[in-house]
């Protein structure tokens, strides 16, 4: 086989085969390929699409590139969740302990990166003592025992889209349907899923800007999910304004707790309940979705959910007094209000720009190597469709010094202020198969 006949095959709008698949893959992971002919094949991808058995059999030869996480030793099935991402997702936080108190095992491995807060794992590490090492015998007994346990990213998972990604970010390459849906699932698959929950994400905070694109991705890995058979479902959400209230690390912490107590912000409790029933009937612990979120709701009008979290936190080193107590948490020692200019109606609220002024705070890493501080962030006192009156407060910043001027202006900038403006919906759809 030969390379170049390849890029012309797709160029011409042809179908690749499994094996023709493979060697495009296989040979770019060991060098064999070169970057210039995979960014050409990568250019006829992005324009000529590929089919759902390309698409699948192309996810297949990215997890094939690297090691996959062998969860069999853990009971039942493990349903992962994923989210494309947004600013204030606290979602995993609430979901994880939420489901894994319907006896849904949650064998989650988690990661810090980059972004306007930090991952789930710093998350956590707002709890005094908490800590994500441990080795696979103690993470699969911790999930066998409490079905709930959260591990740091290890092993050579999926090097191929570790490069390929790469390539496409300075060719672009990026915005191909096909190319995210294989990357996002081949990462999900080789991470042991035996069924898989999507959450993407739609609007100025999210990597897909419109509703339309956002479904074409979530079909496009539904798709994928079930061909390689990990039965795969997915909810399409809004991230035109940030998700609840908070936006922070220790901040999103005390978020999930309300939350799991039933005090939450609405739209975050609500999402968490769109995703969980999916989550919940796919594990096979109930018969219908509807049949999901009753037992859900149930979880958290009981406390049991409360009472998971607990347990997860105490066995993975942490403080669990912080639930009842959570003024324990680390608190930031400035907190300022930014005030509204004009009375109105909350109109638009960049989500994108709020999660910036949120980095910039320190509550998020721009690079690799910065530090995160964990006790600072935003929250949100109005979200749109909210009324307000001039001299209110739209937001409290949490921040280590005094002098924070500049954020406060970026937030009154991209919170605007009308005669009347409706809340958009939470969630725009849902894919089922
Ligand atoms: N996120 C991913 O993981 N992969 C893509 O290709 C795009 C977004
Ligand atoms: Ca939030």
């Amino acid at each position: 086989m030969r390379m170049v006949d390849l890029i012309q095959k797709k160029r011409n709008g042809l179908e690749l085969t499994a094996e023709e698949i493979r060697f495009i893959i296989e040979g770019y992971t060991k060098d064999e390929i070169p970057d210039y002919q995979i960014s050409a094949w990568a250019m006829a991808v992005f324009f000529q699409d590929m089919t759902e058995q390309e698409r699948a059999d192309l996810t297949m030869a990215m997890v094939e590139s690297g090691d996959t996480i062998n969860l069999s030793a853990i009971e039942g099935t493990k349903v992962d969740k994923h989210s494309t991402g947004g600013v204030g997702d606290t979602t995993t936080l609430v979901l994880a302990p939420l489901v894994a108190a319907l006896d849904v095992p949650v064998a989650k491995m988690s990661g810090r990166g980059l972004g306007h807060t930090g991952g789930t794992i710093d998350k956590l590490e707002a709890i005094a003592g908490f800590h994500v090492e441990l080795d696979t015998e103690q993470f699969t007994e911790l999930v066998n025992r409490n079905k709930l346990a959260v591990v740091g990213q290890s092993g050579n998972l999926t090097p191929a889209d570790k490069k390929l990604y790469a390539l496409r970010d300075v060719t672009a390459t990026v915005e191909s349907i096909p190319l995210i849906a294989s990357s996002i699932m081949s990462k999900k698959i080789a991470a042991g899923a035996d069924a898989i929950v999507l959450d993407v994400k739609a609007g100025a905070g999210a990597f897909m800007k419109t509703v339309e694109e956002a479904r074409k991705l979530a079909q496009a890995m539904v798709n994928i999910g079930n061909r390689v058979g990990r039965q795969t479902m997915a909810v399409i959400s809004d991230m035109s304004q940030p998700l609840g209230h908070a936006i922070g690390n220790a901040l999103e912490v005390r978020e999930a707790i309300d939350t799991l107590r039933g005090e939450g912000p609405k739209d975050l409790e609500a999402l968490c309940l769109a995703l969980g029933r999916q989550m919940v009937y796919l594990a096979g612990k109930a018969g219908t979705l509807e049949e999901a979120e009753e037992l859900l709701r149930e979880a958290i009008r009981s406390g049991s959910a409360l009472e998971k979290f607990k347990v997860f936190v105490a066995s993975q080193g942490g403080d669990p007094s912080i639930v009842d107590d959570p003024a324990k948490l680390p608190q930031a020692p400035y907190q300022i209000e930014v005030e509204a200019h004009a009375d109105g109606v909350v109109s638009a609220m960049t989500a994108d720009e709020i999660g910036r002024a949120a980095m910039l705070l320190g509550a998020g890493r721009a690079t690799k190597e910065a530090q995160i501080d964990l006790a600072v962030g935003i929250v949100l006192n109005k979200k749109i469709g909210d009324p307000v009156k001039a001299g209110e407060s739209l937001a409290t910043l949490h921040a280590s010094q005094e002098q924070v001027g500049e954020v406060a202006e970026l937030i009154r900038a991209h919170i605007q202020i009308a005669g009347h403006a409706e809340a958009p919906p939470l969630i725009y759809d849902t894919i089922v198969e």
